[in-house]
């Protein structure tokens, strides 16, 4: 029932977790192979996973170890498995949890059989708007993300529902994705973040405003999920390999991956590339593409804000730039970086490290 094709995902947004299994139990009528994070699965066990018709522990693979999991030994065993029980080529693939789970997903299901029906479900604010949508998919040998491939799925079910168990910090990390996209496109939309966080975090009395009656979760759902995806998409769909516009998604994201590595993943990838934006908008300013202080300030209070840059000082630059890609640092072509002359107002630059 589902088209596989690399242009075509239908992409669906669910209130709720029995209109997901509605779709679920109803709409699938082929076998079906589920990749799962642990912790979901733990929260979810009876709401949600006993409730799918042909969910078992024998069609499932249950992601353990976060980012640690993000590797060619987990794609070989849940291949393994696949194979073990004879999945088919006309079955389904699901992928159920945050980044690191829809990376393992995606890949599994490209290779499987060459190309397997894959349904990508979100679980995490930065998996709906970000690591779930764009076919990008790959796990970490060696360096980050460096074997993966581009496989998109067939339908991308986004459920609104499963961010109200995420706790702050995960929340936040998600958070960071979306005011990235939002310095790169959407001047209003980063706004409107800054000031919802100044407030709750900031302010002694935010007890009258709507907004503020919302849980956070709520509020990063309702307010900026849908066109944080919309944005991306925006990007994806013009430069679906990346070979120039697409680029500019990874705004903080070559220093992210440094720090990430450096830290040997102690710290999140949210909180890499929170340090990561920080980090190009300092080299911005140093070269003068960034002409005054403001943004920066601006998207320092907020990170603090949001708890995500307290291991700021604990690294030493000497550090992190052995992490950044080999081939690129010293070469006469130096590293291309994407800096901000302001909000929506990128330039990619060749910078000598
Ligand atoms: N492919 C892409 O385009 C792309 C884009 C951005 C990020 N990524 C990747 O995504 C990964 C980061 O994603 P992430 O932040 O979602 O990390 P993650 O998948 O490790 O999830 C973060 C934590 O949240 C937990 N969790 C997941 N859903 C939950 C829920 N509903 N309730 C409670 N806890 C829940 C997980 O168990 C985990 O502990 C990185 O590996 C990054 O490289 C990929």
């Amino acid at each position: 029932m589902f088209n596989n094709h690399l242009s075509h995902t239908s992409i669906n947004y669910y209130e709720g977790i029995e209109e997901l299994l509605f779709f679920i139990n109803n709409k699938i009528n082929s076998e079906s192979f589920y990749i799962v994070d642990k912790k979901v699965y733990e929260i979810y066990k009876d709401s949600f996973f006993s409730k799918i018709i042909n969910y078992s522990d024998n069609n499932s693979f249950i992601i353990t170890d976060g980012e640690k999991s993000k590797n060619l030994v987990t794609v070989e065993n849940i291949l393994a498995k696949m194979l073990k029980i004879g999945i088919k080529t006309d079955a389904v693939v699901f992928g159920i949890g945050g980044g690191v789970t829809l990376d393992i997903s995606g890949l599994v299901s490209s290779l499987y059989h060459r190309g397997i029906s894959y349904v990508s479900v979100p679980t995490t604010l930065l998996a709906c708007v970000d690591a779930g949508v764009g076919g990008k998919n790959g796990v970490d040998y060696i360096y980050k993300n460096s074997i993966g491939s581009y496989y998109n799925p067939s339908y991308y079910a986004v459920c609104k529902s499963f961010l109200a168990s995420l706790d702050k910090k995960t929340l936040h990390e998600g958070l960071v994705e979306i005011i990235k996209i939002a310095l790169l496109l959407d001047k209003k939309m980063f706004y409107e973040i800054y000031y919802y966080i100044i407030n709750k975090y900031k302010s002694d009395d935010n007890s009258n405003e709507d907004l503020y009656l919302y849980p956070e979760w709520e509020v990063y759902y309702n307010c900026f999920v849908k066109k944080a995806i919309s944005l991306k998409l925006k990007i994806v769909n013009k430069d679906y390999y990346g070979n120039n516009l697409r680029n500019i998604l990874n705004l903080g994201h070559t220093y992210g991956h440094a720090y990430e590595k450096c830290s040997n993943f102690l710290i999140t990838h949210g909180e890499a590339v929170a340090l990561g934006i920080l980090k190009i908008l300092e080299i911005s300013t140093n070269l003068e593409v960034l002409k005054n202080d403001k943004l920066y300030n601006e998207v320092t209070t907020l990170f603090q804000l949001l708890d995500l840059v307290k291991y700021k000082d604990t690294f030493d630059n000497d550090e992190i730039i052995k992490y950044l890609p080999q081939d690129k640092k010293n070469s006469s072509n130096g590293l291309n970086l994407i800096l901000l002359k302001d909000i929506e107002k990128y330039v990619i630059k060749s910078v000598k490290i």
